[in-house]
């Protein structure tokens, strides 16, 4: 409800910004940025519509979007052009001075959602019953702040997926086991990368309040039952249909995809990783990739000389990143212009003093 009253009581979009053309859009746009100069900052998720990411100052997946934030000292005005919990996430890694911007309060992120903290306060009095003090919480940086502090407050950290091998291995050195949050498949297909069986990780059912599977003293890693519903509809049977169609065909997929799409898969890794295969690709090869959309089309826009497609072809592109659009950050960055900005994201002091402890565990093992 309280959520509720803050998004009513800001000021909303005009319909004029909405019926704008995006040619007038783009213009004024460059006109803004120039005006506003240094004063503002804006980051670019890799999964942000063309239309968008042309304004970003600097590309990134989460883990670099998170490093940059955090050395962004002098803009005044951070207008992040991706989803909530990485405005969050910018906000809690800059400065008092510092205002951070979500164009449209509702690009939120459909995985991030799937764990609350009452949810996870219940599961954790339920496993410290079973498994006592042997388990450190570690959770994907796609998550809300919330939970970041509680992993924070436990001794845990966040991870990537550029990082989340190295981030579970430290968690190993601190615990005997992980609570792994909220995205089971990226849970699931780093434990397998690093010599773990399936039958050493149970699933945590939040919604149920109990363990999927047995959980034994053989348990090494708690998955948390969240997922991303746009990695989520790679299916195996994708894997299959485009190796029948095309023997040469090279599979790249993201680790939040499930696990036999993974398992099946010529390559896997982050979307750094993705974007760095695709670019070192040799000329005329053929790619089926498993990741959001708006990248999918940006890498063969880019690469005429590769025959680049989506390993399932009637997908659709994550839809909250898609919520940042054009009159959404023109608008934006109008109203800083006139000094009045919109959909500040504010973490209450309480919640981001431990979040912080979390972000930075995680930051010290990147550097
Ligand atoms: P990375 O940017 O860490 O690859 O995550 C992908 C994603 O789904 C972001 O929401
Ligand atoms: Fe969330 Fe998946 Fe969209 Fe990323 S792609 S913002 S994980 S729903």
């Amino acid at each position: 409800m309280r959520l509720m009253e803050t998004f009513l009581k800001e000021p909303q979009i005009p319909e004029s910004f909405l019926k704008k053309s995006n040619e007038a859009l783009t213009q004024e746009g460059w006109r803004l940025k120039k005006e506003l100069g240094p004063r503002l900052y804006i980051p670019g998720h890799h999964y942000q519509r063309d239309e968008v990411i042309q304004f970003a100052d600097d590309r990134g997946d989460s883990l670099r979007l998170a490093q940059l934030s955090a050395k962004k000292t002098d803009a005044e005005y951070i207008v992040f052009c991706g989803v909530h919990f990485m405005a969050e996430t910018a906000d809690m890694l800059t400065g008092e001075h510092q205002k951070v911007i979500l164009p449209d309060r509702r690009a939120g992120c459909a995985m991030a959602d799937m764990a609350n903290i009452y949810q996870l306060e219940r599961a954790w009095h339920h496993i410290q019953k079973t498994f006592g003090d042997t388990v450190i919480p570690m959770t994907y940086i796609n998550s809300t702040a919330e939970i970041k502090a509680f992993c924070g407050r436990h001794g845990g950290a966040t991870l990537t997926s550029s990082n989340a091998d190295r981030m579970m291995k430290w968690a190993f050195a601190q615990k005997e086991r992980i609570l792994f949050l909220p995205d089971q498949h990226l849970g699931r297909n780093t434990g397998v990368k690093l010599g773990l069986g399936l039958d050493e990780m149970v699933v945590w059912n939040p919604v149920q309040d109990v363990f999927e599977g047995e959980a034994n003293e053989r348990t090494k890693v708690i998955l948390w039952k969240g997922f991303c519903t746009v990695h989520e509809k790679f299916t195996a049977k994708n894997v299959s249909s485009c190796r029948k169609a095309d023997p040469d065909i090279r599979i790249l997929v993201h680790p939040e995809c499930d696990y036999e799409v993974v398992r099946q898969a010529d390559y896997v890794g982050s979307t750094k990783y993705i974007i760095e295969t695709i670019n070192q690709a040799p000329k005329g090869s053929h790619w089926a990739i498993g990741t959001e959309m708006n990248l999918v089309n940006r890498l063969k826009q880019e690469h005429p000389d590769l025959q680049i497609r989506l390993l399932n072809p009637v997908m659709c592109s994550c839809l909250t990143m898609n919520r940042i659009d054009l009159p959404h950050l023109v608008w934006s960055l109008t109203q800083i212009a006139e000094g009045k900005p919109a959909n500040i994201i504010r973490v209450p002091e309480k919640i981001a003093k431990d979040a912080v402890l979390a972000l930075d565990r995680m930051l010290e093992q990147s550097k």
